[in-house]
Formats: structure tokens, C-alpha cells, sequence
């Protein structure tokens, strides 16, 4: 997820189970014009395998440059962007917009899987819009040019985030391939996590908002599917902990400036549903620096033990 799946991001997302993380889509022009900002957005700084990087872009010459670069700065695989619904990127032919160009998604992602060795991926939607549900054809040509899965968000492009994801519809694409296919869209609880299995019959889960402030549902999804029993929620000390790992991992990884600045939205997300976030969220967003968010966040989270406890009532 562009400006979340960030390295401390995705390494709280491991420690709470998650198999596989993506990273933020980087543009395949940004990649070959060498930015340095860029190349951040794809570090793993060794410490995280395996890495996927999803590449966005329309050029297939480009985007199999980008995938070779990224191979060599340790991508674990590549992942194509067929998903993404912003205007600034379908304009230029891009994300979402590769959907309505079958001959294209063909050229592309034939290029890339011939110059890279790595497992190449495919991240897209059900189709443009309600007039173009192409996605089972789409994850034909994947096939075929020798994609090894596809994860399916269960919305067109023209409902962006509007609606609810249908897994059914996942369930068809999955139908039309015998490569793998992850179910996307929607699951924000173990129960959801295991219906969309059922519905769909996909071969994996892929969950993106359902983890914002809440990382630990990796591990309660995975516990529910393997033992039937859900967990708990985790309690006011393990909550804090893991907030101080995020933010930790923030301030190092940007600088203490930066990372205290993009940590503000973590943290709101982390204290959703706490008695006085919104005075926590006001607080933090006014913290001129690492130090005091910390502080912050220690007051916030170590006393409220009260809300919590009535949260998982
Ligand atoms: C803020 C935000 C950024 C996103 N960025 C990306 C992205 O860079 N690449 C991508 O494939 N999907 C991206 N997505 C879409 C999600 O990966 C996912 O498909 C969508 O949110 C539905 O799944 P969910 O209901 O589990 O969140 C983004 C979604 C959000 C909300």
C-alpha cells in the first residue's frame, strides 16, 4: 500500500505471521531515472526476506528495467500493479488502466518475466468497470506469460473503495487459472478471512486496511484458520509494545524528523477505538519530535487499560 507498506510497516507485519509483504508501489519511470527516494521505498535494508516489489507502469521496456534493478537491490519478486484506480496513474496508462489493454498486459508482462529470474506477480482488480469485467481473460495471459500468482481485489476500478469486495467474483478468476490466486478486499476479522476462503476458494488471503493500527490480526486470521478459536485481543502492555516497535522502526528508518511526521497516522490508527484518542491524535500531531511522541504514547497507551478491557467486552 503506497505510503504505508514502508520497511517498519512490513516488519511489524511479520511479527505478527504475515508470510508475504509488499512493498509501496514504486513508479517504473522513478526506478530507471535512478531516484534515491525511490529506492528507499523498495529497501529491505537485509533484514526482511522474502521481499516482493510491485512495480507500476505502462512501458513494457521500462518496467522490466525496473524489475531488473530492483532484482539486483534484492527484490525476492516482482509484483506488476494492475490494481491501482488513482487518476494521476491510470492517466498515464498505468495501474488499473492496464486492464483495459489486454494486447499491452500481454507485451508487459512477457517483458518482464524474460528479464527477470525472480517469481513474477500480478496485483489487479475484477476490471474497469461493471461493462469490462475482463479478469478472468487478464489472469489468462498472466498465466501464460508465466506469472506465478495473482492476487484479486474484488472491486472494478470504477468503484475504487465504494461497495463491498466481491469475493464470488474472485472465486470466477480463480476458477479460470491453476496458478495460485489470492483473495483481496474486505477482510477485517479471522470470521471474514475464512468466509472469503470459503466463497472464493482462493489459495491465499491478502489483507491490506484491516491491519492499519491493528497488525496483530495476521496472527489472530492465521490462529482461526489452523485452530478454529480466535485469540485475544492483545493487552494494554502488548498494544504499547508494539506501537513503540512501529514508531522506533519509523524514527530510524526516515530520520528522527521525517519519522516522527509519518508515524502520526500510524499511531492515530493504533489508538482507534481507545477512550481519548482523538485528544492522543490532536497530542501527537503537535509533537515537535521522536522523543515526545514517545512519551506520548506511553502515557496513551500504558493507561488505558480500562477502555481496552471494555473494548474486547
Ligand atoms: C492508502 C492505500 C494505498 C494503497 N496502495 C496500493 C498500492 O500501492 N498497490 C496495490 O496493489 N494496492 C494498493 N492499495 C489497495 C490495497 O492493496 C487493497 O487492494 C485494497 O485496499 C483492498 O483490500 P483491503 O480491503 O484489505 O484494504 C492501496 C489501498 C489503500 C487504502
Amino acid at each position: 500500500m503506497a505510503g504505508i507498506t514502508d520497511l517498519p510497516f512490513r516488519l511489524q507485519a511479520r511479527r505478527y505471521g504475515a508470510d508475504l509483504l509488499v512493498s509501496e508501489m514504486i513508479s517504473s519511470q522513478a526506478m530507471v531515472r535512478n531516484s534515491l527516494r525511490t529506492k528507499r521505498m523498495a529497501s529491505s535494508e537485509g533484514v526482511e526476506a522474502p521481499l516482493v516489489v510491485q512495480i507500476a507502469g505502462g512501458d513494457p521496456q521500462i518496467m522490466a528495467d525496473a524489475a531488473r534493478m530492483n532484482v539486483e537491490l534484492g527484490a525476492d519478486a516482482i509484483d506488476i500493479n494492475m490494481g491501482c484506480p488513482v487518476k494521476k496513474i491510470v492517466n498515464t496508462w498505468a495501474g488499473a488502466a492496464l486492464m483495459k489493454d489486454e494486447e499491452l498486459v500481454g507485451r508487459i508482462l512477457e517483458a518482464v518475466t524474460k528479464a527477470v529470474q525472480v517469481p513474477v506477480t500480478v496485483k489487479m482488480r475484477l476490471g474497469w468497470d461493471n461493462n469490462q469485467l475482463n479478469g478472468e481473460t487478464i489472469a489468462r495471459i498472466a498465466q501464460a506469460a508465466g506469472v506465478r500468482w495473482i492476487a484479486v481485489h474484488g472491486r472494478t476500478r470504477a468503484q475504487m473503495y465504494q461497495g463491498k469486495a466481491d469475493w464470488q467474483a474472485i472465486g470466477r478468476i480463480k476458477a479460470a487459472v491453476s496458478i495460485p490466486v489470492i483473495g483481496n478486499g474486505d477482510i477485517t476479522t479471522p470470521q471474514e478471512a475464512k468466509h472469503m476462503l470459503e466463497i472464493s476458494g482462493v489459495d491465499g488471503l491478502m489483507i491490506g486496511r484491516g491491519a492499519l493500527g491493528r497488525p496483530w490480526l495476521f496472527q489472530q486470521v492465521k490462529h482461526y484458520l489452523e485452530h478454529g478459536e480466535s485469540l485475544p485481543e492483545p493487552d494494554v502492555e502488548e498494544r504499547y509494545q508494539t506501537v513503540l516497535f512501529h514508531l522506533d522502526h519509523m524514527l530510524d528508518h526516515y530520520g528522527p524528523r521525517t519519522g516522527n511526521l509519518m508515524a502520526r497516522k500510524h499511531l492515530s490508527w493504533y489508538g482507534r477505538g481507545i477512550v481519548g484518542a482523538a485528544r492522543f491524535r490532536e497530542e501527537v500531531n503537535h509533537s515537535p519530535n521522536g522523543e515526545i511522541t514517545r512519551q506520548l504514547a506511553s502515557q496513551f497507551f500504558r493507561t488505558a487499560s480500562c477502555s481496552i478491557a471494555e473494548m474486547a467486552l
